[in-house]
């Protein structure tokens, strides 16, 4: 590892990793101001994810290792304020669960100041600008990607909260549309000059679905011509996946969505296969995962919030099974916590203490 600081008013941070079993050089940069922010090694990190990127999986993926770091779900500007941390379920974190980036849907200037003071008294070690989310609920409030339209609004609430915080700031963004490759490079540029520190790019363009293969190399020239790092985030499920992703992109770190809450293994994977960590090799049977999420979620979540999130998860971990639709719709199907723990037992053939 190499260590090169700048004197720009805040630390940055270079790292380069040479993995063991190609040629590959990761370079991370991430920047630490005035030295108290924390460094993303590796440079892996977990997606935000409605109803997915809680505080349950972010600490089973902590637990398991080789994800340097965490987003939350996205959550809103206007609303964060007024959330109580002590019971807020999209508020709740562990100490493991770090560092932690808290994602902003945000479409007014105006939230920016009290989001961010949150935001500091959360502790977090970074904010999150979402610029790519097509959501219609979210689009229609003008945040997302309806934001990403308005270069003037995204200016006004960027510079604003790099003025209000010296946490990371991050903005995440999809390589916009079709045959508007210079226009992607300049808003990336604009991002950069307004003082946005880590970039995420979900390599699909707008109105791509999530099953279309993603295209990691038009996020090369943005590698390139960027002094931030940039995260590539899109189609990522296998190490080889990320290998490819690595060569196509020229990306300083990753960024994993749902093939993290498939295989929450997977970071440890990647870390060690690729950045050449030296971890313990992680648990990854999925039925030994399912149950530690099952666990956390019952004992961090109230009995109301639950229920919807083990299925959500049980969408995605089913997929490691040949017959995990049965699992998937036996656990849909549920009414209960323990009418779906039930349904899950049967499927595995095990019983478990929940
Ligand atoms: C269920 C679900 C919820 C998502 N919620 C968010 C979100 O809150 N904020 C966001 O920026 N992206 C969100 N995304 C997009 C992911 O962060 C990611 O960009 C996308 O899934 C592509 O990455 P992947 O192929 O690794 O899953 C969501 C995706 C899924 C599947």
């Amino acid at each position: 590892m190499i260590w090169d600081c700048l004197p720009l008013g805040f630390k940055v941070v270079r790292v380069l990793f040479k993995p063991f079993q190609n040629e590959i050089c990761m370079k991370l940069t991430f920047l630490q101001r005035d030295g108290e922010g924390r460094l993303a090694a590796p440079p892996l990190s977990l997606a935000p994810m409605v109803g997915l990127s809680h505080s349950a999986l972010r600490s089973l993926i902590a637990d398991l290792g080789g994800c340097g770091l965490f987003y939350t779900e996205m959550l809103a500007a206007r609303r964060l304020p007024h959330e109580n941390p002590a019971v807020s379920s999209y508020l709740h974190t562990t100490p493991c669960e770090r560092p932690l980036i808290y994602q902003l849907f945000i479409a007014d200037v105006k939230y920016v100041a009290p989001a961010l003071d949150k935001i500091h008294r959360l502790g977090g070690d970074g904010v999150d600008i979402n610029l790519g989310c097509p959501a219609p609920s979210v689009r229609r409030g003008g945040a997302g990607a309806a934001l990403a339209e308005d270069w003037d609004r995204v200016r006004d609430i960027v510079s604003s909260a790099r003025r209000h915080t010296d946490l990371t700031l991050s903005a995440k963004i999809r390589v916009g549309h079709v045959g508007k490759e210079a226009h992607l490079l300049d808003f990336c540029k604009m991002l950069e000059a307004e003082g946005v520190d880590l970039l995420a790019v979900h390599a699909r363009y707008h109105g791509e679905k999530f099953c279309r293969k993603p295209r990691w190399q038009l996020l090369a020239p943005i590698c390139e011509q960027l002094d931030i790092p940039i995260f590539a985030n899109g189609g990522i499920f296998s190490v080889d996946d990320a290998r490819r992703c690595l060569e196509l992109s020229g990306a300083a770190g990753l960024m994993l969505g749902r093939g993290a809450v498939e295989r929450p293994w997977l970071f440890n994977e990647i870390a060690r296969e690729v950045y050449g960590l030296d971890l313990p090799v992680a648990e990854s049977r999925p039925v030994e995962i399912y149950f530690r999420f099952v666990q956390k979620m019952v004992e961090i979540f109230a009995p109301e919030r639950q229920l919807g999130r083990i299925k959500e998860f049980t969408h995605y971990i089913a997929k490691n099974h040949q017959f995990g639709h049965h699992l998937a719709s036996a656990v849909q199907k549920s009414h209960t916590v323990e009418e779906a723990v039930q349904a899950a037992e049967d499927f595995y053939g095990i019983s478990r203490d929940i």
